[in-house]
């Protein structure tokens, strides 16, 4: 029986991306196990997106050198992408280099390797090959990841993703709705749809549906009880998805708007392409809409040029728009990027600052955001029990987690229900409750 290990680093597609190689490996006979000292294939699914993520694939493969006799070593992802054969040279261990665009691929691959191939190289990304879903092998029972759109077409002068992940490639509508339905067959009843930037999914199909319509679409399937999608680029982001939201109950409310910065002058040298005035008037349709839609966000700070002033509107940003959650990273230069020639990088001990700043400001705002939740009643979709603190743990609609306790319920499983918690205490990343109905 051959064995495989597979350690995923970064985004939720990297996430999903693995669920698929996992599905193919399983299909070859493949079993998972949990540490790579028992593995016959060791398999990294890297993230370049950073430089302290790349960092961590070198770590890993310099730390099991020693358990690498006589077995195969891959790295997948974004580092296999971005530094390619070199990786050979950096970690002789190596055996398979395959970049996203080439997972489909992977059976002839793996079959090579096993035939005695000693270094393969996977990295094209000039090809409509979509990876065949049917396949993967999903964490969860219940939540299911389903993959829309692949690549970016966008050019944020900061971002190395056009570049480890190639062109934009949307998949095909019906083959879509063909997954989401198998999906819902098969029990799950929460679907987050996947993509870079969903919002400019375009149909290749005569049917040639738009993000707004793919929604409702699959929105519309029976037995699906939440729809989530991420990342929407807020250029893209069409008001019509707030009208779905509004008209469809199954769709999540919660919409992630990354905006990056709060001033024009770095948005315009990211390539953000759109002004604060602009997003704003995006965060104005959400929060108009006639349910609550919670707004979460990406942010750089320290990007080149960026002085005391512009990280300030930044700051000011975060008090306009009261965010239900931030995700904020320090500026961090990448191969092949725009920005790496403009002037103006700030020291790391700056861009430390001022991370640590916006961080407490943001922790602030989302206590107060999530206090207004104290007294109130919500459905919560069970993921897990905490053993630790005896609680149940799950998410609402707007994404929040949620740590329950619910008494007499320890022995049946509440995993994968909704069920009603009433919330009294709030931090700054979490509510929590007592089950108040099921
Ligand atoms: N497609 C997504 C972005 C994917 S990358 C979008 O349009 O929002 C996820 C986040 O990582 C980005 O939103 C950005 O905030 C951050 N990020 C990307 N490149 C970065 C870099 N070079 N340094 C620091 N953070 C970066
Ligand atoms: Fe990156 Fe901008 Fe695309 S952040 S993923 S280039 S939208």
């Amino acid at each position: 029986m051959k064995t495989f290990y597979l350690e995923t680093f970064g985004c939720q597609m990297n996430v999903h991306d693995s669920e698929k190689v996992a599905g193919v490996l399983a299909a070859r006979g493949y079993t998972q196990v949990d540490c790579p000292e028992q593995a016959d294939l060791i398999l990294y699914n890297t993230c370049s997106i950073r430089e302290k993520a790349e960092q961590k694939v070198y770590s890993r493969l310099q730390q099991f050198r020693r358990h690498s006799d006589g077995k195969l070593v891959a790295v997948l992802g974004c580092v296999a992408q971005q530094e390619g054969e070199r990786i050979f040279e950096r970690a002789p261990q190596v055996a398979l280099v395959c970049g996203s665009a080439c997972y489909w691929r992977l059976p002839e691959l793996l079959e090579r390797l096993e035939g005695g191939e000693r270094r393969l190289a996977a990295l094209e990304q000039n090809t409509d090959e979509t990876f065949e879903p049917r396949l993967a092998r999903r964490q969860s029972p219940y939540r299911a990841y389903l993959t829309i759109i692949e690549g970016c077409d966008k050019q944020c002068t900061f971002c190395v993703v056009p570049f480890t992940r190639g062109r934009e490639r949307s998949r095909s509508s019906q083959n879509i709705l063909r997954e989401a339905r198998a999906l819902v067959a098969a029990g799950y009843t929460e679907i987050q749809l996947l993509g870079q930037n969903v919002s400019s999914y375009r149909d290749p199909s005569p049917a040639g549906w738009d993000f707004p319509t793919l929604l409702a679409e699959v929105a519309a399937i029976p037995g699906l009880k939440r729809l989530r999608f991420t990342t929407s680029h807020p250029k893209d982001f069409d008001r019509r998805i707030v009208t779905c939201i509004e008209e469809n109950p199954v769709l999540a409310n919660h919409v992630h708007l990354p905006v990056q910065s709060g001033s024009d002058r770095v948005l315009q040298r990211m390539r953000r392409q759109y002004t604060r005035e602009q997003y704003l008037e995006k965060v104005a349709w959400i929060k108009g809409a006639r349910r609550a839609i919670a707004i979460s966000t990406d942010i750089i700070v320290g990007f080149p040029g960026e002085t005391e002033e512009d990280f300030q509107q930044t700051l000011s940003l975060l008090d306009e728009v009261g965010y239900d959650a931030v995700f904020s990273f320090k500026y961090s230069a990448r191969p092949h990027t725009a920005a790496l020639k403009l002037d103006g990088h700030l020291p790391e001990q700056e861009k430390g600052r001022r991370l640590a700043i916006l961080q407490e400001r943001q922790r602030a705002i989302q206590l107060r955001r999530n206090g207004e939740w104290i007294g109130r009643t919500v459905e919560v979709l069970v993921e897990s029990f905490n053993s630790a603190t005896g609680q149940w743990v799950g998410r609402t609609s707007e994404n929040r987690v949620v740590n329950f306790h619910a008494p007499g319920e320890q022995s049946s499983s509440l995993a994968g229900r909704y069920v009603q918690v009433h919330i009294s205490r709030a931090g700054p990343n979490s509510l929590a409750g007592e089950l108040a109905g099921l």
